[in-house]
């Protein structure tokens, strides 16, 4: 059942970043990219100031913050340096994600059971400043739970692992990970949370957590960023929001 209506998709161009650091230039320009990505229908766009700021700067975030139509989410760890930066730059919304210097990707969720107190108090004045903030966590229902509990409105579920499978063509397991996904979605809703999905996501593996009704929103960076390679961005987003609109059984 659709209740919950059209999804949104959040264009994440961190590797956009990635591909102008590689050469210590200026291009290609990560805000152009995200222009690029509104016109093409995005509803928003996603960048991760990693404390190593190996893709997005500080000078991106002011960049997107000043320039774009269409929200800000802005992903950081938890960390006093990204608070003030949060604090300042003011974005729609922020996503706090866990951190390690050595993984290539955020590779698994926040721990928010383990750290409830400290992130309660962490996610106050974001909330205060007015920004939507989400706990980007796995499917346990404890992490799910404890996000509720210190005021997050959001939670992002990590596809990352769902995706692995599927690319291994692990059917069964990517199905029994959907399954936890899915179960994980329903009971976000069912505390208030506001349920969003990122990582990994393909056009081959998005129709099914595109369909999970209660999510309202996907996060898909690296392989648009690829795709736009070979199909150019704007035709990139378009086809994976055709398949995003398909699976909801809107067109
Ligand atoms: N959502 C979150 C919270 C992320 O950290 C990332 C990766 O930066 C994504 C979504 C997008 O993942 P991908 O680049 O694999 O599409």
């Amino acid at each position: 059942m659709n209740y919950l209506g059209k999804l949104r998709l959040g264009v994440n161009i961190d590797h956009v970043a990635t591909v102008r650091n590689a050469r210590g230039s200026a291009w290609p320009d990560p805000l152009r990219a995200a222009l690029l990505a509104e016109a093409a229908g995005a509803d928003g766009i996603t960048a991760h100031l990693r404390e190593d700021r190996r893709h997005i700067r500080d000078s991106d975030i002011v960049a997107l913050k000043a320039g774009l139509g269409i929200p800000l989410n802005f992903e950081c760890a938890a960390t006093e340096e990204m608070q003030a930066i949060v604090l300042n730059a003011r974005p729609h919304a922020v996503c706090l994600v866990p951190e390690k210097r050595a993984e290539r990707t955020t590779e698994g969720g926040l721990d928010v059971a383990g750290d409830e107190n400290r992130l309660a108090h962490f996610v106050a004045p974001l909330r205060d400043a007015g920004a939507r903030v989400s706990m980007f966590i796995g499917h346990d229902p404890r992490q799910i739970e404890a996000s509720a509990r210190i005021g997050a409105a959001v939670v992002e579920l990590h596809t990352g692992h769902y995706s692995d499978l599927h690319a291994e063509g692990l059917a069964e397991e990517a199905e029994a990970e959907l399954h936890a996904l899915q179960k994980g979605a329903a009971l976000a809703h069912s505390l208030g949370l506001e349920v969003h999905a990122g990582h990994g996501l393909t056009y081959d593996n998005v129709a099914p957590i595109a369909a999970i009704p209660e999510v309202m929103e996907l996060n898909i960076g690296h392989f648009l960023i690829g795709e736009a390679i070979f199909l150019g961005l704007e035709e990139a987003i378009v086809e994976m929001r055709h398949r995003m609109d398909l699976a909801r059984g809107l067109i």
